[in-house]
């Protein structure tokens, strides 16, 4: 089977020009770790945690290094991931010091004691399962940190909007025929303290299903928990439905339903893919081509 990888940089307004370039390479980046693993004969989660790793680590995505900050002026962040052939999750919460929580998250499902650890008790977690922890503002850029301090100085005037984008995830299929998805994110800009999003929850953010699909999703994360959105978009293609359309029927839904703006990125069992927005803009990478030439010539399509 010709393996497949979607992954996305985040939906909301759109990208400014100065920042375009990098986060063009960030994503070219990213594809190619999970790309590589893909053609390799590698698992489809492999392929999504590697994907998602990599955006974590690159300071414009709001995910890992360059999270969007707290009203307290700190990071934390929430992460979740699907292996659509087992039906095994992991996903963490609110955590601080963490640099990967993708990574802390796939610690949580291999655990398999819990699927859904938040705050001091997934830090906890991390340190005794040896992942690299964070210092206090290991994680804080000082792109975040003046965006933090222009609304304090401004008392509130400046935009607490949550438009920028940059919240991470992909969805892979693999040569055996394995679906999966990832998502991670720092939240919302100035979000309370202990304020876990859609992107930590299994169903909302992140859901896979070998059987269907797989789709993580971006965007107002309070509207796509209340739509479960992920799980809705998988669920639409049930009997072979066409990703593209149900990709958008979800958002409709979402739209109909909470009036919040999202994106999402799908895929089918057969690799094909679903992008769709309700937001300005949205990021994401994928390659286009089919079979043999699939593999290895296709072409890279990276949209910022
Ligand atoms: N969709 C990211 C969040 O709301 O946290």
């Amino acid at each position: 089977m010709t393996p497949a990888l979607l992954i996305h940089g985040g939906a909301g307004a759109a990208t400014p020009s100065a920042l375009q370039a990098e986060r063009r390479s960030g994503l070219t980046a990213a594809f190619e770790a999970g790309w590589d693993i893909l053609i390799q004969g590698g698992t489809a989660l492999d392929a999504v945690v590697q994907a998602t790793v990599t955006l974590e680590d690159h300071p414009l995505f709001n995910a890992g290094l360059g999270s969007c900050l707290t009203e307290d002026g700190t990071v934390e962040v929430d992460a979740s991931l699907m292996d659509g052939s087992t039906f095994q999750t992991g996903a963490v919460g609110a955590a601080k010091h963490i640099k990967n929580a993708i990574c802390l998250a796939r610690e949580v499902m291999t655990d398999g004691r819990h699927v859904f650890l938040v705050g001091r008790g997934a830090e906890r977690f991390a340190r005794e399962h040896g992942l690299p922890q964070a210092a206090a503002d290991e994680l804080i850029t000082p792109r975040q940190h003046q965006r933090w301090q222009a609304l304090r100085l401004s008392s509130g005037q400046a935009q607490r909007s949550n438009s920028e984008p940059g919240t991470v995830g992909a969805v892979a299929l693999d040569s055996s025929g394995r679906l999966a998805a990832a998502t991670s994110t720092g939240g919302v800009f100035d979000k309370r303290a202990g304020r876990v999003g859609d992107s930590a929850v299994i169903g909302a953010g992140t859901y896979a299903d070998s059987a269907m699909g797989a789709c993580s999703a971006t965007g107002d994360g309070e509207d796509i928990i209340r739509a479960t959105l992920a799980r809705t978009a998988v669920e639409l293609l049930r009997g072979g439905k066409d990703p593209a359309q149900a990709a958008r029927t979800a958002l409709a839904r979402l739209t109909r339903q909470t009036r919040g703006e999202a994106g999402l990125i799908l895929l089918d069992p057969f690799g094909r893919r679903g992008v769709a927005y309700t937001t300005e803009s949205m990021s994401v990478a994928l390659r286009l081509g089919s079979g043999q030439a699939f593999r290895a010539e296709g072409r890279l399509v990276v949209r910022v």
